[in-house]
């Protein structure tokens, strides 16, 4: 039987063939390795891995490495502008708290994210997502948070769900109205309320997001409103995740735990212990070593201390106009030469793991009969040259949903 498209001529293939959740501690050393197979693609789905396919198309990998399309499961993808400036108050060493309370950082992007049309929204989001898929993100979870009132919140949420028609990327919405406390509001409780209230229900009616988050961090959401707003969020039917832990500990790790929470992001100044309970309850870790790079700090995420524990991890870029960058490549070699990730347990934390981490691990992430012909061509001799080979675009081909993109 022939197929519509077969990958030939791999020089390795890293199928992250496995069981069907989130690879924890050890497992996720365990990615799978083939030689000498293509890869038949029909209908979208990947069909068979075998030698000697024959297709309608052909692509030749030249030896390269075919993996899964990397999956990027935390990107606070829409917003307006830019914050270039913020640079030089960084290299005063101005912290990012310091930033926000000057009104800079996400409340001067908030500024901008209220004054563009939908439109203007979607247009700059459009080339972030063009980068995204030519460094070989295929899928990517997408969050508002600049609006942080009705109106915005929802123009932004619909962005995302016309970016998701109008792109190849396939988008998985995020409602992150609980990302910091607008300046019309006195307290973050009454904010709090207000979202409860007046735009979650909205939110949940015309289905705009799938999962919510919340910033949980010093002068912003405390753990009481974090245990508040997920609560609510939970009751309605939405999927959880959380910032937790990035510049102080709050608690937001456990209460994950305690919430059954899909993922908690950033987890620097996260406890052992914490480690454990999320461990245990099988909250998947999203770090995101950008955000300590782009803020000049050295502390990352102590990815060692958790993958020892039995904890799943993922990473991503957590792109936004403070951390931008859309490469998952450069996160890959980030979370080796920063967190002392091993290739394997980077190549698992950018696919399988962050399917998971988006509720989508039963359709993306490995190459696997079944799931979909989301798939990356490197130009690289082996799997272990992308952490190695830094700050270029390793990625040659990507095909997505069966369709060649480049
Ligand atoms: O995940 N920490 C909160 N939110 C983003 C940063 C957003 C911004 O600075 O605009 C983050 O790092
Ligand atoms: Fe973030």
């Amino acid at each position: 039987m022939n197929f519509d498209l077969v990958i030939k001529g791999t020089g390795e293939i890293v199928t992250l063939a496995g069981p069907a959740r989130a690879r924890h501690g050890g497992e996720m050393s365990e990615i799978g390795v083939e030689k000498g197979l293509d890869i038949g693609i029909r209908d979208g789905r990947i069909a068979a891995i075998e030698p000697n396919l024959d297709g309608d198309s052909i692509i030749d990998a030249e030896m390269g490495v075919v993996m899964p399309g990397f999956v990027d499961p935390h990107t606070h993808l829409i917003y307006a502008g830019s914050r270039e400036n913020e640079m030089a108050m960084k290299l005063q060493g101005l912290s990012y708290l310091e930033i926000l309370e000057r009104g800079g950082g996400i409340l001067s992007t908030v500024r901008e994210t209220r004054g563009a049309s939908k439109e203007q929204l979607i247009a700059e989001a459009k080339r972030r997502v063009k980068t995204m898929l030519s460094f070989g993100t295929t899928t990517a979870e997408a969050k508002s948070g600049y609006g942080l009132d009705l109106e915005t919140e929802i123009k932004s949420l619909e962005a995302i769900a016309d970016l998701n028609e109008e792109t190849e990327i396939d988008l998985i919405p995020t409602f992150l109205g609980a990302h910091a406390i607008p300046p019309e509001f006195e307290s973050s409780s009454k904010y709090i309320d207000f979202i409860i209230d007046s735009v979650l229900p909205v939110v949940k009616e015309e289905k705009l997001a799938k999962f919510v988050d919340i910033f949980c961090e010093r002068n912003v959401f405390s753990r009481e409103d974090s245990l508040r707003f997920l609560s609510a969020a939970k009751d309605m039917g939405f999927g959880l995740k959380i910032h937790a832990d990035e510049i102080e500990n709050l608690g937001g790790a456990a209460l994950a735990a305690e919430l059954g929470a899909i993922s908690a992001e950033h987890l620097l100044k996260t406890t052992e212990e914490e480690v454990e309970i999320m461990a245990d309850a099988g909250v998947i870790g999203v770090l995101l070593p950008g955000t300590p790079y782009s803020l000049m700090e050295k502390e990352y995420a102590d990815a060692r201390k958790m993958i020892e524990k039995g904890m799943a991890v993922a990473v991503a870029t957590d792109l936004n106009p403070n951390c931008w960058t859309e490469s998952m490549q450069f996160i890959v070699s980030l979370s080796s030469y920063m967190m002392r990730m091993t290739p394997e347990e980077a190549i698992t934390a950018s696919t399988i793991n962050a399917a998971y981490a988006i509720g989508l691990g039963d359709e993306i992430g490995s190459i696997e009969v079944g799931k979909k012909a989301d798939l990356i061509v490197l130009d690289a001799k082996n799997y272990r040259c992308l952490p190695y080979h830094f700050g270029v675009n390793l990625v040659k081909t990507v095909v997505k949903d069966g369709v060649l993109l480049r």
